[in-house]
């Protein structure tokens, strides 16, 4: 193996810098070429492929998004683009490509294949932390964090004007954001799709709350609860209360920016490392993952999105501290 290219693909996630790092440095350490593709699957198909060295990832460890820009590509899964995208690689003598995304990029390398046989190796990035084959995405650690930052500050104004709030976080189908960021913000509920929601008890937990002189209440809303989101949830619940003063935050894509978290660079140079040395092994179309805290290899074909049951001692530590 002497040549090969790097690309992000699907939504960004902060981390993801500093994974393209790792595999850039530790490809050169290893003595390969590494090459970017710009734009992920998209600039595969349309042979946008740039030399990267040891300088070109120089102060990006730091930084949020992906210097090498991302994409959801729907026409890379036609015959003519695969077919396309795979001159690009002959004609360049790539010899092995990481992929850095969540379930449906390693998808996407998978059914690769058909077409071109060169091997692929995955690396976890999404905020949503909803991969078999690893405990952890590059990511997730940076987005509770930014949330729990977020409702630090809506807690302050919350107080201040005896509100209730309805705060949005993102995970599309996970409830794993709404989780762990409810019990680091101390929230007085939180929904997510994983535990079916139950409004009636919510307004009991709320009523309780003013009856004891609460000043501010906040609850946290996984947008994919099946209650629909903050605005909805809201909107069934405060009709029963005039005494509170209800408002909504949807806290969107700031979730997605920023500067990695500690723990995100650290696990995103971890894994850009064991990327570069599982294709060296000869490793192909498999995720590296951190299970147990090592480093694990699960087939793309295992690599999906999944929803294990939620621990529900981790659920009811909102309920008992929020009593
Ligand atoms: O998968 C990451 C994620 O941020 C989800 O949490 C969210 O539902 C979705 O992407 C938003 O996607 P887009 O940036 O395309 O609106």
């Amino acid at each position: 193996m002497k040549r090969i290219a790097v690309l992000t693909s699907g939504g960004d996630a902060p981390g993801m810098n500093a994974a393209i790092r790792a595999v850039v440095r530790a490809g050169i350490y290893n003595g390969l070429e590494v090459f970017g593709i710009i734009g992920g699957f998209e600039g595969m198909i349309d042979g946008d492929f740039i030399p990267l060295h040891a300088e070109t990832v120089s102060n990006i460890i730091q930084r949020g998004g992906t210097i090498l820009k991302t994409s959801r590509s729907p026409r890379f899964l036609t015959q003519e683009c695969m077919r396309g995208a795979s001159n690009h690689i002959t004609n360049l003598s790539i010899d092995g490509i990481i992929a850095l995304g969540g379930d449906g990029t390693f998808r996407a390398a998978d059914d690769f294949q058909q077409y071109c046989q060169i091997p692929f190796i995955g690396v976890p990035c999404t905020i949503d932390n909803d991969l078999a084959g690893t405990d952890y995405t590059i990511g997730f650690d940076t987005a509770i964090n930014t949330v729990v930052h977020a409702v630090d500050k809506i807690r302050d104004t919350a107080d201040a004007h005896n509100r209730l709030f309805f705060v949005e976080v993102m995970g599309n189908d996970s409830g794993q954001i709404a989780l762990m960021s409810s019990i680091g913000v101390g929230a007085e509920a939180v929904l997510i799709p994983e535990s079916i929601t139950d409004t009636d008890h919510l307004i009991q937990l709320l009523d309780k709350g003013w009856n004891r002189k609460k000043t501010s209440c906040i609850i946290i809303v996984s947008e994919g609860d099946e209650e629909g989101g903050a605005a909805q949830v809201a909107e069934k619940v405060k009709s029963h209360f005039d005494y509170y003063d209800t408002r909504i935050t949807v806290l969107g894509h700031i979730q997605r920016g920023g500067n990695p978290s500690c723990m995100d660079r650290v696990n995103a140079t971890r894994l850009g490392v064991a990327a570069i040395e599982a294709l060296l092994a000869g490793r192909k179309h498999e995720m590296v993952g951190i299970v147990n805290n090592q480093i694990a290899y699960t087939p793309f074909k295992n690599a999906v999105k999944q929803h294990p049951p939620i621990d529900p001692s981790l659920l009811k530590i909102t309920t008992i501290l929020s009593a």
